[in-house]
């Protein structure tokens, strides 16, 4: 779909996006204070990205909630198709299913879908997307998924097992369907119609392999809401349940407005960016919400809201006290530009050193993760 100032489809997010348009267009329900509040009784906390409004819509979250209240346990399933080194953006997604996970203990289903770049891509190769899928996963290993209870599902290595269940999804999906969905036409290939089908797999492969119904919560990155807008439907005529979504906003770019977009370079901070590629990027390319002079700044104040570095915070610190504080300095202009960059690439450099060390380790641990079927 797009806006006046905005494109979003699973394969291209640019421009402002309008949160509120989407919410409309897409016809899913805002997180409201009911709906956190009913989390609340069973997760004590809130997480930040959902106070926040990161995680700003789902569909049936509360539907997932009252089978939970009746006993019936849900599990998770997120993916990422590696195409490019992973980002700060990518990682908040994550984090929140992390804590997720940790609430609810429950299973978590990770696909990666190793073919979807290749096919969507012109310029990727199946060896790139190798590449980027070992070194992928080793980011979300970094992140603390409990071994026990997270599988890792690859298509082209799981390919019997989730291909079975691909074609009875395909086959209840027309071309007419993904064409008015995706923009499809008579130039897209073959594989790329027929990816929503492996993407759908996941949502209801625990309740084929069980052979029981068990069900599902999606978290993911709202551009990729059209495949299961399309496969929910399915899903429910194959006898399953209906999964339940809950959808984030993306991470602004570096150079403001717009999504940290993993292939252009300058957009973002890679995971495995050292402290001096931080400290440049920050400094050369984060979108400023400041005043031109020291003197205006002090006079008017800047504009956090557009600022990406108090973005960035916003996206990853969790205490809300200290990204309020930064929020309102910089707003009544106490606080100037070339100290909230000073404080994010601090900020940035901790993460990254914490995440870069868990994400060595996780080297040894791949083969846990892995699903054996
Ligand atoms: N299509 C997603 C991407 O481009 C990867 C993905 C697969 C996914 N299954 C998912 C994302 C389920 C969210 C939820 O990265």
């Amino acid at each position: 779909m797009a806006g006046k100032d905005f494109k979003v489809t699973p394969w291209e997010v640019s421009g402002e996006v309008d949160y509120d348009r989407i919410i409309k267009d897409f016809g899913i329900q805002k997180i409201d204070e009911v709906l956190l509040n009913r989390i609340k009784k069973y997760t004590k906390d809130i997480h930040y990205t959902l106070r926040r409004k990161i995680f700003f819509a789902h569909r049936d979250f509360n539907l997932l909630l009252d089978k939970y209240e009746k006993g019936e346990k849900f599990f998770l399933y997120t993916g990422r198709a590696p195409s490019g080194m992973v980002h700060l953006g990518h990682l908040v997604p994550w984090m929140f299913t992390k804590w997720l996970q940790d609430k609810f203990n429950c299973d978590l289903w990770f696909q990666f879908p190793d073919e979807e770049k290749f096919l969507f891509k012109e310029k990727l190769t199946l060896e790139d997307t190798e590449k980027y899928l070992k070194e992928n996963m080793l980011d979300v290993i970094a992140l603390g998924f409990d071994p026990k209870k997270t599988k890792f599902l690859i298509d082209t290595l799981h390919a019997k097992l989730l291909y079975k269940q691909a074609v009875r999804v395909a086959k209840k999906i027309t071309f007419s369907t993904v064409k008015a969905t995706f923009g499809f036409g008579g130039e897209t290939n073959i594989g790329a119609i027929f990816y929503t089908a492996m993407q759908a797999v996941p949502a209801f492969l625990p309740s084929v392999l069980t052979g029981r119904n068990i069900p599902c919560l999606v978290p993911l990155g709202f551009d990729q809401d059209p495949h299961f807008r399309i496969s929910r439907d399915v899903i429910v005529k194959l006898g399953y349940y209906n999964p339940a979504i809950i959808h984030c906003r993306f991470m602004p770019s570096l150079q403001g407005p717009g999504k940290m977009s993993a292939s252009i370079v300058e957009s973002g901070i890679y995971t495995t960016d050292d402290p001096k590629t931080v400290e440049m990027k920050i400094k050369k390319h984060a979108f400023s919400g400041g005043q031109p002079t020291i003197e205006e700044h002090r006079k008017k104040g800047g504009n956090p809201d557009i600022d990406s570095c108090y973005q960035i915070l916003n996206y990853l610190e969790p205490d809300d006290k200290k990204v309020t504080k930064i929020y309102n300095d910089y707003k009544s202009g106490k606080l100037l530009t070339g100290k909230l960059k000073e404080i994010t690439i601090e900020f940035i450099n901790k993460f990254l050193k914490e995440h870069q060390k868990k994400r060595e380790q996780a080297r040894k641990l791949v083969d846990k993760y892995i699903y054996k079927d």
